[in-house]
């Protein structure tokens, strides 16, 4: 339960809050404990310190100075904005409350009506909290692997179990579905975690040169060999290395790298001797590597001696259950992307997110969000901001809600212009009071 702890900033640090007639916030006010800030310095540290659902700003506002990108920063609050009346004839100060603000009240505040905003942003404040809650229940803070249900537990379970052994491991897993961040979470969890990490990708080593980018070359061994050279494997010594679409390594390096696996040493081009290396193989491929053996692509004995010990990464679509948990741990790891005044997922969008089948897995969803953080018009994201496409996957009630929100923006836009931006005219048109009109305008997103 999120506590109701108000955070007050008077912006412009002229007493505006105690002039407003706000004196009576002190340091608790109708169940709230309120904390009174001068600037936007002593705001921040105070947003250090605790974390606050609700703020208050009350600024004279003689432009937007820092306060866009601290409010940038803090987007995850709910804001109330107070100005004098003159302030929202700017348009900056229009397009703040638009992006950032869940409400705005004028001067002389109206101390009942604030005290209903308040109470309905902190209302707000905690739904969204909500869909967090097993995050931080089922989470270990520690692995980078997010995800609450079933089916991640399992793999992160077993992640632990074989980061205790030094035996190799490979991975299968469809593309984009995690593969290289459950490699990572081996090593980070083994013995070798202070040696390095050295992913390599077997589909993209230049064919010319494989045998010295894996292994090193010793200097004159070949022309333009001036110096002697480590390779990617000895790189990882007292670490990790990480084999990455192992079923494209040439069957050549194959061989090599069987007699690695063997015999912990390796043969740098042109080397007359052996070098030792201690390191942890990890290997994942997202093809059937048995049926490779089959085709006689990728060697049976190699196949073997990485599948000592086998883990599997399952596809998105079989862990549905932490699609959102994912999407709005994207959506808060991407937040400086994303437009000022989009907050979070709308029901059409969560419902097409729940829809989709995710064939590119984690990494798909990762770019899907990614888009709609910059596409989004409004302050929820639609389904069409996630190129989801919703007729086809989602059914008909979030196409509905799509259309719904579409034609409620035609008709108040053509309602506002035959009015001739006249607010009163237009909600008297409308049928609606003009504090519901603007609350439309502003759900909808309409500048004005
Ligand atoms: N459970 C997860 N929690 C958080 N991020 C994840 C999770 N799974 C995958 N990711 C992220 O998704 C992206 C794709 O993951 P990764 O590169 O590990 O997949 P892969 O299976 O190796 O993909 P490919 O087959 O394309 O190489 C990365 O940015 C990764 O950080
Ligand atoms: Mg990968």
């Amino acid at each position: 339960m999120l506590k109701r702890l108000l955070l007050c900033i008077d912006v412009s640090g002229n007493g505006l809050l105690h002039g407003a007639g706000m004196r009576q916030f002190g340091t608790a006010w109708d169940g709230w404990q309120v904390c009174t800030v001068s600037g936007l310095a002593a705001a921040a540290r105070a947003l250090r310190a605790h974390s606050f659902p609700v703020g208050v700003l009350i600024s004279s506002f003689d432009g937007l100075g820092e306060l866009d990108s601290f409010l940038h920063q803090h987007w995850d609050m709910q804001w109330v904005g107070i100005f004098p009346p003159r302030a929202l004839q700017m348009a900056a100060c229009r397009r703040l409350v638009r992006d950032h603000c869940h409400d705005y009240h004028t001067l002389p505040v109206d101390m009942l009506r604030l005290r209903h905003t308040l109470g309905h942003a902190y209302g707000y404040a905690t739904l969204r909290e909500l869909p967090h809650a097993p995050l931080c229940a089922l989470e270990q803070p520690d692995m980078a692997l997010k995800g609450g249900g079933v089916a991640i537990g399992r793999l992160r379970s077993q992640i632990l179990k074989v980061a205790g052994a030094s035996a190799p491991v490979l991975i299968w897993g469809e593309s984009g579905s995690g593969k290289e961040l459950t490699a990572q979470a081996i090593h980070v969890h083994s013995a070798r975690a202070a040696g390095p990490f050295v992913p390599i990708n077997c589909g993209a080593i230049p064919a010319g040169l494989a045998q010295s980018e894996l292994f090193g070359h010793e200097r004159g061994a070949f022309t333009g060999a001036t110096r002697d050279k480590r390779g990617l494997i000895e790189s990882a010594a007292g670490g990790t290395v990480f084999f990455d679409e192992i079923g494209d390594l040439p069957l050549p390096l194959q061989t090599n790298l069987l007699r690695f696996l063997q015999e912990k040493t390796i043969y740098r081009v042109g080397a007359t001797h052996s070098t030792a290396v201690d390191l942890r193989v990890i290997a994942a491929s997202h093809v059937n590597l048995l049926e490779a053996v089959q085709q006689g692509r990728f060697r049976e004995d190699l196949y073997y001696r990485l599948n000592v010990l086998a883990l599997d990464v399952p596809p998105l679509r079989e862990r549905k259950e932490d699609l959102m948990l994912l999407a709005n741990h994207f959506f808060s790891t991407y937040a400086s992307e994303r437009a000022p005044m989009v907050k979070g997922f709308s029901n059409a969008a969560v419902e097409a997110i729940c829809n989709h089948a995710w064939p590119g897995n984690v990494r798909e969803l990762i770019n899907r969000v990614r888009r709609a953080m910059v596409m989004a018009e409004g302050r929820a994201i639609m389904p069409q901001d996630l190129g989801l496409s919703v007729a086809d996957e989602s059914g008909a009630d979030v196409a509905l809600d799509g259309i719904r929100w579409r034609a409620d923006r035609e008709a108040v836009q053509a309602c506002l212009a035959s009015a001739g931006g006249n607010i009163s005219k237009a909600a008297r048109d409308l049928g609606v009071s003009r504090m519901t009109l603007y609350r439309m305008i502003k759900r909808l997103n309409i500048e004005c």
